[in-house]
């Protein structure tokens, strides 16, 4: 520690000698005090007033973070002012966020670049309390409306991610490149950027929310850019039963092989929520809470370069799948939806068995044991090896184990949040065609399997014996086949919808 503040106040910018080996980080779920309507435009000090009410509160929880002795804190996308926007309305709202080459420490110099009441008062925040801090705000760019590209209101509006040090310094700004259905009142940037930066505890990379799904910049900025640690804002609408936002992210950490510092927005009727500090060898701490409104801090010690551990590997992910021959897929093989994937599915019928399932070129293998079969529940293995294609296009190939909804097998690969049937132990593996692979293990009333399974060098995913103890929603591997992702990425193809409606999606999945 003595180590560490000496860097911070003496070595500003280097990194030299001093680095440490440990870092506390903190995520910050925060329930967003949405503007009254924002499809009405509101005057630059009304927007004002309504992001220093959500500052107001980031401040007291940065300021806890910094005083329990976090180095680095995350708050959330759309943390500062809401979503579902229009151009117009989220004008306002935005300030021109430099490049951090410019080398500015707003706190001491607010009106260098113009207007920057936002950007200002985090880096206070931030050189006030020592700490680093990740926020999310609107960066705007004027342009010629004469010139390709520049939109008709003479300014490109950007969904930003920016950090700044503990010395108040802007040292990260990121522009979202996926943005998701119905950021209408944004643009994408020409090109993926990739954002990374150096502290004493090691090498940080940044991305926006749905960039998770995609090679660019989220995975790039770990297989090219060697980052130890993502920081993650992020406004995630959960899907079951593979993309709730501590499962999925929880997965990603431990599929790439980094720390994930996630920070959701808390708003349980969008299904926001599910915060939390993600390495590659734990699960959290995270937080998850559809009970209340209420946003909360979370705390956890975390290695600087993950991928040090001597305990730390990557899996082969088809090695063990590609050494066996081919069990039986059952009698009863059916095909399901699936967040509108077309799975295929097979029922297990016995309280143990061992099954082989294929869909193109993907085969998935289960062994498992209940302990006690429960009649009023079916679970099944499911594959599935295609493009997705709902809210954006992204390949996938996905081995899994389901509880489904009700006893009818219609209803498997629907949304369920509870399970009484409890799994003595499941060995699941496929012979995947990416390296891409995240592991997710989900029980009853959306709780992580921490501790109760693990990942094999030869791709299995296998339970402990500990996984009796609770009842299995869902056991994955979730593989992302980047290279098959449909090639022209070109911003006006893009699929741009309301996140509404995107939720509507969702509910007429659950619904219909
Ligand atoms: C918001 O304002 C728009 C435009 O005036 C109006 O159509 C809409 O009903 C308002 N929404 C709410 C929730 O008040
Ligand atoms: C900085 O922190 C001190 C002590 O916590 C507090 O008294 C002061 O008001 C803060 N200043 C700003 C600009 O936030
Ligand atoms: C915008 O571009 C046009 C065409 O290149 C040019 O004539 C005009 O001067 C530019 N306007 C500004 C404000 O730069
Ligand atoms: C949650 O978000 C919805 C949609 O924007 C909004 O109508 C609702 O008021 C929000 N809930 C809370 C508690 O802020
Ligand atoms: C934050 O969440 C954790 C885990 O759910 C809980 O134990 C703790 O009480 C919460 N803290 C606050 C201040 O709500
Ligand atoms: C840890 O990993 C970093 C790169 O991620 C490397 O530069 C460093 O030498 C490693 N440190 C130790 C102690 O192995
Ligand atoms: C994984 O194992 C297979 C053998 O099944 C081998 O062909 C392949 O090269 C291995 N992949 C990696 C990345 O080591
Ligand atoms: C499943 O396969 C394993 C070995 O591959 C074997 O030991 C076990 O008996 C099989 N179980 C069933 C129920 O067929
Ligand atoms: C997976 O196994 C199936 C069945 O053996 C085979 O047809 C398919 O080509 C394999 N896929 C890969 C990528 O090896
Ligand atoms: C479950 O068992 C594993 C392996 O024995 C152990 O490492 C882990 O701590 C246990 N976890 C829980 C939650 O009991």
């Amino acid at each position: 520690m003595i180590c560490f503040s000496f860097l911070l106040l003496i070595l500003l910018n280097s990194n030299q000698g001093c680095a440490v080996d440990k870092f506390i980080a903190a995520t910050y779920e925060h329930a967003v005090i949405l503007p009254e309507n924002s499809s009405i435009p509101v005057t630059a000090e009304k927007a004002l007033e309504l992001m220093n009410r959500n500052i107001d509160i980031l401040e007291k929880a940065i300021t806890s973070a910094a005083r329990q002795g976090a180095h680095i804190i995350v708050t959330p996308e759309d943390g500062i002012y809401g979503w579902i926007f229009t151009r117009e309305t989220i004008y306002p709202y935005l300030e021109d966020i430099p490049d951090p080459e410019v080398n500015w420490v707003p706190c001491s110099d607010p009106e260098r670049f113009g207007r920057a009441p936002v950007q200002t008062r985090l880096s206070c925040i931030a050189k006030n309390n020592s700490i680093y801090v990740v926020a999310n705000i609107g960066d705007k760019k004027p342009c010629n409306v004469s010139t390709v590209g520049c939109p008709e209101d003479g300014h490109y509006h950007y969904n930003t991610a920016v950090v700044f040090d503990s010395d108040g310094k802007l040292v990260a700004r990121y522009h979202k490149y996926n943005l998701f259905l119905g950021e209408i009142q944004f643009n994408v940037p020409p090109e993926p950027e990739m954002v990374t930066f150096e502290t004493p505890f090691g090498k940080f990379g940044i991305f926006i929310c749905f960039d998770i799904l995609f090679y660019k910049p989220a995975a790039a900025l770990v297989v090219d850019h060697q980052v130890d640690s993502i920081l993650f804002p992020t406004a995630w609408m959960n899907v079951l039963p593979h993309l709730t936002a501590i499962e999925f992210h929880s997965a990603w950490a431990m599929g790439m092989g980094v720390n994930l510092l996630s920070s959701n927005t808390h708003n349980t009727s969008m299904r926001m929520t599910g915060s939390g500090i993600f390495s590659p060898e734990t699960l959290g701490p995270y937080y998850y809470n559809m009970d209340t409104e209420d946003g909360n801090l979370t705390f956890s010690t975390l290695s600087a370069h993950p991928r040090n551990s001597s305990t730390f590997f990557t899996p082969n992910w088809s090695l063990y799948a590609n050494s066996i021959s081919k069990f039986s897929p059952g009698s009863n093989v059916f095909r399901g939806h699936l967040f509108s994937d077309e799975f295929t599915f097979t029922e297990l019928t016995e309280p143990q068995g061992n099954y082989t399932l294929c869909q193109n070129n993907l085969c998935c293998h289960l062994t498992y044991t209940v302990t006690v079969k429960i009649t009023d529940e079916v679970y099944v293995l499911g594959v599935f090896d295609g493009l997705h294609e709902t809210e954006g296009q992204y390949y996938l190939q996905i081995c899994t184990l389901l509880k489904c909804l009700s006893t009818d097998i219609k209803s498997c690969g629907e949304p369920v949040e509870t399970a009484s049937t409890k799994f003595k132990s499941f060995s699941l593996s496929g012979n995947f065609s990416t390296s891409f692979v995240f592991p997710e293990v989900l029980l009853s009333k959306v709780h992580l399997a921490t501790g109760m399974f693990q990942v094999l060098p030869d791709g299995r995913l296998t339970s402990h014996a500990n996984i009796s103890q609770e009842p299995l929603l869902s056991a994955t591997l979730y593989g992302r086949w980047y290279d098959k992702d449909p090639a022209a990425q070109d911003a006006g193809s893009k699929i741009l919808l309301d996140p509404t409606v995107y939720f509507i999606i969702i509910a007429l999945c659950v619904v219909y």
